[in-house]
């Protein structure tokens, strides 16, 4: 992708298509820049009424005598209470036009809005246009590629300042970031293995100076005595890992962020076999850990002065005669044992001994852990909410104020201690499920119990990790969402 920047209407390149938004009033739509230029070409279809300028509404001319061959008519809604949010609904549509009729150049004007900053004005803008701007095309044959839908490669920003040029830039890194998580989550669960996800972070490591990237293998891990880890990956032909990888962009400072990822390339549910219609999405219980290797990955390009520790357990949940058996109690990491209830309930165990290593031996000042952790959750908020639990009010905001500024929002749930009841076994130390009713806090609450005296936050992204069908900005399958929140979770806490 290219950014182009432009003062002047007159004076822009040649694109595909030009863009031009509209606010909506009473009953006509009326500019949202100035393009008294060219609006000679627009007058006719202006005058009908037939265009409105409601948000994401778009009308298609083919003006005579101008640069471009088709001229894009963009709603973006009543001028009144816009929105980052509504900037980048109105903005995708542009997108996805572009997207179905195969163009590849745009030329953008930027609409002159005085109640946001420019920096609010190109996020939203910018979001709008990338975040739609993706297509995972590597299952389909040569042909069918070329039926589909292609990608922009080229955006002219026309009105746009030298910092909102840097900024876009930013989106665009960010953006990126999306992509790749993205692509991890779409990817064949037989590509996408444990091995493939510490190649992908060992190439992190080669291509970003100041990160640094250690895998344990499967030999490593049974010395540490990660018996959860171990278990779960009794069933699967693929070994485990453990991905650990750094980035110090604050070396002076003492703060240590620690982000930790659920790594389950796929689950079947183990010998509580996932029944039919539950497991087909199943290639994304990755997905955590696709979002805080992407968040590494953007921290380090964007040189934010954080530091920072990734760390991704990897394992398959398969079924095998040396599977891990319900009943059967196995010894975690921070010495704890856990009757096994249910071998569908994996996340949690994986993330226990990957949560009680970080407390150990990385010294964090913060710990969260993000991970498609229960369909409860998923019930709970279905596909517009993040669910958060944590032990600190303060860093509790902080994720809570990411949420609302990139639109991951998040919601708070409660992590009463009555709920470790739930959790009580007969023969370990606790079993690993507790009941239907309050399903997705039982697993926070199972997860707390593996975390010493450091401020933790909990993210379970199972209701927004992988959509079905399209969902305004968002495309279908893996969605990506939660590297932005988390990204600028971390540009929140760095010094500016
Ligand atoms: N990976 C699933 C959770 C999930 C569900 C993610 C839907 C994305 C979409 C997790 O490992 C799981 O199976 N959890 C069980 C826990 C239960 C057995 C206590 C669940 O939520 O059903
Ligand atoms: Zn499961
Ligand atoms: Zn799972």
């Amino acid at each position: 992708m290219e950014f182009a920047r432009t003062l002047e209407l007159t004076k822009r390149k040649k694109a595909d298509f030009l863009v031009l938004p509209y606010w909506k009033e009473a009953k006509k739509s009326v500019p949202a820049a100035d393009y008294a230029k060219i609006e000679s070409h627009l007058k006719p279809i202006l005058k009908t009424g037939d265009f409105s300028g409601k948000e994401g509404e778009t009308f298609i001319i083919y003006p005579e005598g101008l640069l471009e061959t088709r001229v894009l008519l963009l709603g973006l809604g009543e001028r009144k209470g816009i929105t980052v949010e509504r900037l980048r609904r109105a903005f995708a549509a542009a997108t996805k036009f572009g997207m179905q009729k195969k163009l590849h150049a745009v030329n953008i004007v930027i609409p002159k809005i005085d109640t946001l900053s420019e920096d609010e004005l190109v996020q939203g803008l910018v979001e709008g246009l990338l975040l739609p701007n993706y297509l995972f095309s590597q299952n389909r044959s040569e042909s069918g590629q070329e039926s589909g839908p292609t990608t922009l490669q080229s955006i002219g920003l026309i009105g746009i300042s030298k910092a909102g040029l840097e900024k876009a830039e930013e989106v665009l890194t960010i953006c990126e970031g999306v992509y790749f998580a993205r692509d991890l989550v779409n990817g064949n669960a037989d590509d996408v293995t444990p091995q493939f996800l510490a190649k992908v972070a060992k190439g992190v490591e080669k291509t970003l100076p100041g990160v640094h990237t250690t895998v344990f293998d499967k030999k490593r891990i049974e010395k540490e005595g990660m018996g959860l880890l171990l278990a779960v990956n009794r069933g699967s032909s693929l070994d485990p890992v453990m991905i650990i990888s750094s980035y110090r962009g604050d070396p002076k400072s003492k703060e240590h962020t620690v982000l930790v990822g659920k790594g389950v390339t796929y689950d079947t549910g183990g010998l509580h076999l996932k029944p039919y219609g539950s497991m087909e999405t199943m290639r994304g219980d990755m997905a955590g850990g696709a979002v805080v290797l992407a968040a590494l990955k953007v921290a380090a390009e964007l040189k934010l002065k954080v530091n920072l520790t990734v760390v991704v357990p990897s394992t398959e949940n398969c079924i095998d005669a040396r599977s891990f058996k319900p009943g059967d109690i196995y010894q975690s990491y921070s010495g704890k044992t856990v009757e096994i209830g249910n071998t569908d309930a994996e996340g949690r165990l994986i993330l226990a001994d990957a949560l009680a290593y970080a407390c150990d031996h990385l010294k964090p000042t913060r710990i969260i852990d993000i991970a498609t952790l229960t369909g409860a959750m998923e019930i709970a908020l279905g596909p517009e909410g993040i669910g958060l639990m944590s032990t600190d009010d303060a860093l509790s905001e902080k994720i809570l104020a990411a949420g609302d500024k990139t639109f991951e929002r998040v919601v708070r749930f409660p992590l009463f201690e009555e709920y470790l009841e739930n959790l009580k076994s007969d023969l370990a130390d606790l079993k690993n499920i507790g009941g239907r009713p309050g399903g997705a806090i039982i697993a926070g609450v199972f997860l707390k119990s593996f975390v010493q005296n450091i401020p933790w936050a909990h993210l379970d992204i199972a209701p927004i990790e992988y959509f079905s069908e399209v969902r305004r900005y968002h495309p279908k399958c893996g969605t990506g969402i939660g590297v932005r929140l988390m990204v600028e979770f971390l540009q929140s806490i760095s010094i500016r």
